[in-house]
């Protein structure tokens, strides 16, 4: 097995005072990467903030030999993420890599959320994934290198009370897929992670299962589709308990009418078994995927 390291590569992890982001923050300068660890610090639901906990996992990193400085920025800001990069690029000339991770909970059925639970979320995961990674791509871009991770969640399969994270979570892999194409030409690959990690966030959920979801098998993952030796881009994973699996939005063939064919309601009541039929889909990896499945259909 080939070494996967990090020398000469710098790196921002968002969040990285605690939990996952802390896993991944280690590993990366473990591994010889010069790193930013953001935290703002606070409590799970994004109440109060504390330097403390950046600044506890630059020591960490130091005294184990490695690189580090901390940003208490918080990354719901554009002013904060322009100043998370900022710190990259000052302390350590240029930024190679991007792990989004910072995040909370407002945990609240669909009819008693209020809208400034619904911000809160979408302002910490979705926008501050904008605000941290649009500085960041323009630096890539110049240098012709970069790699993006997100973070999403099992939510975004669906979870009862979880309508604003799981609708930010999904923002983010729009936002992954895109800035894949996007940044294809400049050796910019970007790919969407989602964990299922015993954490602050989470021990309380999972129960005594948390017990064998330890944060270390996610971070491998991450920290593989963080570095040179990744193949992959405009990809989402799941990383759990020691089982990395690809998730994705699949395009099945569906039932066509025929070219020129009118279509009503009836028809497609006739015809729903084809058209839910999940044999046979593609994975788009763009936009132009679908349109050119469809424009085969009309040759
Ligand atoms: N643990 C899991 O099973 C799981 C599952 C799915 C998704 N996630 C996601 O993984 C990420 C990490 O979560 P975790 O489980 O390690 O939880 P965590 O609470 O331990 O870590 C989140 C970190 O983000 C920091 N943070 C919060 N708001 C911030 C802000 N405005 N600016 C900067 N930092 C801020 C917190 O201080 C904390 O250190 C989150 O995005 C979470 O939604 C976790």
């Amino acid at each position: 097995m080939s070494d996967i390291n990090f020398d000469g590569r710098v790196a921002i992890v968002t969040g990285a005072g605690g939990g996952l982001g802390r896993t991944y923050a280690l590993d990366l300068a473990a591994r010889g990467a010069q790193v930013v660890v953001n935290d703002l610090g606070g409590s799970v639901d994004g109440k109060g903030g504390d330097h403390a906990a950046a600044q506890k996992v630059v020591d960490e990193i130091k005294a184990a030999g490695g690189e580090a400085v901390p940003n208490y920025d918080s990354v719901m800001t554009p002013e904060g993420g322009a100043n998370i990069v900022k710190t990259a690029v000052d302390a350590f000339g240029k930024v190679d890599v991007v792990i989004n991770n910072a995040g909370f909970l407002r945990d609240k059925s669909f009819l008693k959320l209020t809208w400034d639970d619904l911000d809160a979320i979408i302002d910490v995961h979705l926008k501050a994934a904008f605000y941290v990674s649009q500085p960041a791509f323009a630096i890539m871009k110049e240098n012709g290198y970069g790699r993006f991770v997100f973070t999403a969640s099992n939510a975004t399969f669906g979870n009862f009370g979880q309508t604003n994270y799981a609708a930010a979570k999904n923002g983010l892999i729009g936002l992954s897929n895109t800035i894949a194409v996007e940044g294809a030409r400049s050796g910019i690959l970007s790919n969407v992670i989602m964990p299922v990690a015993k954490t602050r966030m989470t021990e309380e959920l999972l129960g005594s299962f948390a017990d064998v979801l330890g944060p270390e098998y996610v971070t491998p993952m991450v920290a593989y589709l963080s570095s040179e030796a990744c193949t992959t881009t405009h990809g989402a994973y799941s990383a759990a308990g020691g089982r990395y699996a690809r998730v994705f939005t699949g395009l099945a063939p569906g039932w066509f009418a025929g070219k020129g064919a009118s279509v009503a309601a009836e028809d497609i009541a006739a015809h729903i078994e084809e058209i839910e039929a999940q044999e046979g889909y593609i994975v788009p990896g763009s936009t132009t995927d679908e349109i050119m499945a469809l424009a085969g259909l009309f040759n």
